[in-house]
């Protein structure tokens, strides 16, 4: 059977189908089943500021009187958020306990700088690296893109500044300038990013003309876009680059190894066909790299990149010519 072993988060990793942060890896069970079915690493579901910050919220409007009290407000903030804290390493320390499988911790920052200290809790709890899972809206006007962007540089450079463990980002593809933001963050230290993450994302209802929820699980033809870039950005990137969104089969898992990918992590797949997806997976691609001649993965890891095949096959040239040459 082919080394299907690689490395990504700054860790030796048996596979490189990691299990990506969602609800299902917020249980210590769920993250044991997945463990056994062959993750080579877990991130787990993320601390989200917002949910820390809703929880105080609502505190605090069944309170009445007490909101304008700014001591209050201290006291409480530091309570509610060390409840959370503690929930979050209790889960860490029970599955570090129970595997051998790598346990990542993942944070969902946005701007807020009290996370900074959960990371650090987190290290001492025993997670063997950290995944920040990084988004900044573009959506308001006034805030430039300049300032965006220094908002990640800060907030790497603040964690890495705390932490021992290795810290990766999850990030999205809303730059101006992807590649060039992407060599960039990758040169600060961290060990490794993960293209794109997911979000909800709003979808209208035709007949109630109301705006509801998008559809939550990817769809096996997700997975184009992250193909782009991996394609593009693993031989610009100073550090391991993983993909994420639409990846449910072992050969699509091997497109991306293909485009330079380390590793990969995966989610709506394990919510349609359970753990047992991962085991799938990794033999699918033992088997493919058996047939194929290949005993490790670097022996055609980036094989097909932007660096390593030709420049056009990535590029929207190839797209144009495709238009060009139908009629519709
Ligand atoms: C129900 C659900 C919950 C998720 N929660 C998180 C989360 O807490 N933190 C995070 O970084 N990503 C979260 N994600 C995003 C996944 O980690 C993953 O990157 C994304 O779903 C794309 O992979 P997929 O196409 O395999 O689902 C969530 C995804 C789903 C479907």
């Amino acid at each position: 059977m082919a080394n299907i072993s690689t490395r990504f988060f700054g860790l030796d990793l048996k596979s490189p189908v990691i299990a990506a942060s969602s609800s299902m890896t917020g249980h210590a069970e769920q993250v044991l089943r997945l463990a056994e079915a062959g993750a080579g690493a877990i991130v787990l579901k993320s601390i989200f500021e917002e949910e820390i910050f809703h929880e105080l919220q609502e505190e605090l409007s069944q309170r009445s009187g007490l909101n304008s009290d700014p001591e209050y407000l201290d006291y409480f903030d530091y309570v509610i958020k060390d409840a959370n804290i503690r929930k979050y390493l209790k889960l860490i320390s029970d599955v570090k306990s129970s595997t051998t499988v790598p346990i990542v911790a993942s944070i969902n920052c946005i701007s807020s700088s009290d996370w900074v200290l959960f990371a650090r809790k987190i290290e001492e709890a025993g997670a063997d690296a950290l995944e920040l899972n990084m988004y900044v809206d573009p959506a308001n006007v006034s805030n430039s893109s300049e300032n965006i962007e220094q908002t990640y540089f800060e907030t790497i450079n603040r964690v890495l500044a705390v932490m021992k463990i290795p810290v990766s980002i999850k990030i999205s593809h809303y730059f101006s300038n992807l590649a060039g933001m992407v060599q960039k963050l990758s040169e600060t230290g961290i060990s490794g990013i993960t293209i794109f993450n997911r979000f909800y994302s709003p979808d209208i209802d035709v007949e109630n003309q109301s705006v509801g929820i998008a559809e939550i699980l990817s769809t096996p033809h997700d997975y184009i876009l992250p193909l782009r870039w991996t394609g593009i950005l693993s031989g610009l990137t100073s550090c391991g680059l993983a993909a994420t969104t639409g990846i449910h089969t072992g050969q699509t898992a091997l497109k991306f190894i293909l485009a330079g990918a380390s590793a990969v992590q995966v989610a709506s797949v394990l919510y349609h066909e359970g753990p047992s997806a991962i085991t799938k997976m990794n033999q699918e691609i033992s088997d493919w790299m058996d047939q194929k001649g290949f005993q490790t993965l670097n022996d055609f890891k980036g094989s097909l990149s932007q660096t390593e095949s030709s420049v056009q096959a990535w590029e929207r040239v190839q797209f144009m010519k495709y238009f060009g040459e139908k009629t519709f």
